[in-house]
């Protein structure tokens, strides 16, 4: 049955005329939608309510910034204690302090943190403090990643029809928007990902350019898709040989993953990090982190970083929660938030396996998992993605849970996530109505 949402479509109909597309960035809306996006009301633990009284269990969960679900006891409590004590001052701050020494004993590579606002913020002085430290101009980024909007990486995130790529051994570099001046992405360098011989290649010919080489550690803005065995690594050590920076972005994966990203779960030591998303618990917080000689980069302003809204005292508070209640009974939540993200990717693959009319797998670590509807066993990169995974597929399916009471972002790129508040009773369900689903989609 299809669910009614009168009072969506009242709230889409005024928003169209004084919003773009009725929303305030295109994943919420009809460009991911194909449709009238349902407009939500409020949120309680795994549940989001929409303001036609329809429910939702939430998988989505804010792109990932709610590990702890919504309206967290722990953080309305938080935020209520915070709150009338004022909500940013813009000045030092004790909780700053606290915060950065728990990020900085937790993560083995990060010696001084500094704190923005967003990823896309904390990705824009990555990039600089790399280019400022080593004097290099180039950076090398992968197809498929994202690292934030700013204009000079904002190159072939987006899918494409095969035939736009190129060679992988020179990929056509496609900006994803309009606006972008050709200087500004010029040197930017893409490669595929998960290619090892690509990877070899462009740093023999490039490596000693490079200020950075910048990747996701594991592929999140295509779904969910792992790095190869070893390949990480192998980025790290080409980096090193060549001078260039390695930065991972875990935007995504921090904080999430592992209490210590992808970095622990690989092995890695990044010269650069980034955390945003997960590290707010829900509100507006990101960092860059790394070890003290890289870091001292951004002392007095050498390579300068500003934000009127840097280290909000709110978000910190809710960050510092946040780490706290994850990081509690050493680390359990962690724990916890992996296995019901393990039992939710099991579950959609046992469905797979016994009702493949649509070809359809789920692909996911630890809390992350993506279904795709594809021709292939695997999608192991950017290139399988566009030349293989069905997205229109995807979002009939994704619209179709939705009258089911189950969210995921009808988006193809976009992947889904466990919190800590999910239940086993909730993956049945969620698991029930993947199986209606796929039984009620034409083949
Ligand atoms: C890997 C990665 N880096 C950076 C960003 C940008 O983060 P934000 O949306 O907070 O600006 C994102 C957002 O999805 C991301 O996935």
């Amino acid at each position: 049955m299809t669910s009614s949402i009168p009072n969506s479509q009242a709230l889409f109909d005024r928003g169209i005329d004084v919003l773009i597309e009725g929303v305030s960035s295109a994943s919420r809306g009809p460009a991911a939608f194909g449709t009238t996006p349902r407009y939500m009301s409020h949120g309680k633990g795994t549940h989001l309510y929409d303001v036609d009284g329809n429910e939702y269990i939430d998988w989505m969960m804010a792109f990932g910034a709610l590990p702890m679900g919504h309206a967290h006891p722990a953080i309305v409590e938080t935020v209520t204690n915070e709150v009338a004590r004022g909500t940013h001052f813009a000045t030092a701050l004790e909780v700053e302090v606290e915060v950065a020494e728990i990020l900085c004993d937790l993560l083995p590579h990060v010696e001084k943190v500094r704190f923005a606002n967003t990823g896309t913020e904390a990705a824009m002085a990555a990039f600089r403090l790399s280019r400022g430290l080593t004097g290099r101009r180039k950076i090398l980024k992968f197809e498929g990643h994202y690292h934030g909007w700013s204009d000079s990486v904002l190159l072939n995130s987006n899918p494409q029809a095969p035939t736009a790529l190129g060679h992988k051994n020179s990929p056509i570099r496609i900006p994803d928007s309009s606006g972008i001046l050709e200087e500004s992405w010029l040197d930017t360098l893409v490669a595929p990902w998960n290619d090892f011989e690509a990877l070899e290649r462009v740093m023999a010919t490039h490596g000693k350019e490079i200020a950075c080489v910048v990747t996701e550690g594991v592929m999140s803005n295509m779904g969910v898709i792992l790095p190869k065995d070893g390949y990480l690594m192998r980025m790290q050590e080409l980096c090193k040989e060549h001078g260039a920076l390695f930065y991972l972005d875990e935007t995504v994966t921090g904080f999430r993953l592992a209490a210590g990203g992808c970095a622990e779960i690989y092995g890695l030591t990044p010269d650069i990090v980034t955390y945003g998303k997960a590290l707010g618990g829900g509100f507006p917080m990101a960092c860059i982190g790394g070890p003290d000689h890289i870091m001292e980069g951004l002392e007095w302003g050498k390579v300068l970083h500003f934000g009127t809204h840097n280290a909000g005292r709110l978000p910190l508070h809710v960050t510092k929660t946040m780490l706290t209640t994850m990081l509690a009974d050493n680390k359990a939540n962690f724990k916890l938030i992996a296995d019901l993200g393990q039992k939710m990717t099991a579950e959609i693959q046992s469905i797979a396996k016994s009702n493949n009319k649509h070809g359809m797998i789920c692909q996911g670590l630890n809390s992350m998992f993506q279904i795709f509807f594809t021709d292939k066993d695997e999608i192991t990169d950017y290139r399988d993605f566009c030349g293989h995974v069905n997205r229109i597929k995807f979002r009939d399916f994704a619209l179709k849970l939705f009258d089911k009471g189950i969210y995921m972002n009808p988006g193809a790129t976009l992947h889904s996530l466990s919190s800590i508040v999910h239940t086993d009773e909730e993956i049945a369900i969620t698991a029930k109505a993947i199986a209606e689903v796929l039984d009620e989609m034409p083949a």
